[in-house]
């Protein structure tokens, strides 16, 4: 299959593509999706194929107005509303019981389901088109980093989908926050953008981590499964002194720094930001490089949402 690469002019054509069965891959603020119209379980099953995505992990469903909710959801708590009013469109992903009417595959056979409302004109455009929610996880191979630029999509998925739509670089380059609103209180499933704490003053009430929620594995399927680790080894710093000490004790044409600043003339180096980091592991694949040092001075450190990705980066994790 020929993957076009469709221009912001060109949604017509995105739109006539997925009427004839075909995925396509498009912007949002966090990083591209690969979209299927939610209600079309023979389409949302191609996005299982084509990403290599274990069948038990649920996918979020994008909306383009409120008025969709009532149709993928079911006994929608008062919070919703609140959170909907101050956080969408935005990178924010609600957890509700799932409507009937949905296909199951959607949610893995999940009864609830996650939808959130993406804040990039592109995505809202094409739902808009398709005229119902596209379900979309994010629009790489499963294992590998989310796609933060039309190429990274291209790299993964050339051939396996019908279109990328080219919306450049992606705003924030990480993940919608996804929050569960399923009990008593709000539980954390995935930190992003938007922060706890943001939620948390909006709503008047604690926000739950997961393990404080006691249900980790049952609430949140996604976060099991390994995440994208490069082919090099990485080695996190703390401090620039310890990292720079060690690169004498590496060859320094095989390593690469990430970083917020470069700390090293001497070494190879790529930025470290929530919207590099992604970019910053693909690169490391691209070029072979055998180490990268990760340094993560204060400021990326209490940067939560980045950490979570780094961490679960360097976890050991079953295999999927
Ligand atoms: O920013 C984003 O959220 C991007 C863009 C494309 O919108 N999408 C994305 O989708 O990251 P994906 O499929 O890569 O991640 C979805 C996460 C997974 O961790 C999944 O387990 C969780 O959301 N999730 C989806 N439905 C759920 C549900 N019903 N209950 C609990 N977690 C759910
Ligand atoms: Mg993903």
């Amino acid at each position: 299959m020929e993957t076009l690469q469709l221009q912001a002019d060109q949604i017509d054509q995105a739109v006539y593509l997925i009427s004839q069965g075909q995925l396509v891959a498009f912007p949002t603020e966090t990083v591209y999706g690969l979209g299927a119209p939610v209600f079309c379980a023979e389409m949302v099953r191609k996005i299982f194929i084509a990403k290599g995505r274990p069948s038990d992990n649920p996918l979020i469903a994008h909306i383009s107005s409120l008025s969709q909710v009532r149709d993928l959801a079911r006994e929608i708590p008062p919070i919703f509303d609140r959170l909907a009013e101050v956080f969408f469109p935005g990178p924010l992903t609600v957890v509700l019981q799932r409507h009937p009417q949905v296909p199951a595959i959607v949610s893995a056979g999940l009864d609830t389901i996650a939808l959130r409302m993406p804040n990039h004109p592109l995505a809202l455009k094409l739902i808009e088109g398709v005229k119902q929610p596209l379900v979309a996880p994010s629009a790489n191979l499963s294992g590998r980093p989310s796609p933060t630029e039309s190429s990274h999509v291209l790299e993964d998925l050339e051939g396996k989908i019908g279109a990328v739509l080219d919306g450049g670089r992606t705003q924030y380059g990480l993940e919608s926050t996804v929050i569960s609103l399923l009990g008593e209180h709000p539980v954390l499933l995935r930190p992003g953008a938007i922060t706890a704490d943001q939620i948390s003053e909006v709503l008047g009430c604690p926000v739950l981590t997961p393990l404080a929620a006691q249900e980790n594995r049952i609430l949140s399927p996604g976060m099991k499964y390994r995440h994208y680790a490069p082919r090099a080894a990485v080695r996190l710093f703390e401090t620039s002194s310890d990292c720079l000490q060690k690169i004498s004790e590496v060859d320094k044409h095989k390593l690469l720094i990430i970083s917020r600043n470069r700390i090293s003339q001497e070494v190879d180096y790529h930025p470290l930001s929530p919207r590099e980091l992604y970019a910053a592991l693909r690169y490391a694949d691209q070029m072979g490089y055998e180490e990268i040092f990760l340094y993560c001075d204060p400021v990326v450190l209490a940067d939560t949402a980045l950490m979570n990705r780094i961490r679960r980066m360097m976890e050991p994790h079953e295999a999927c």
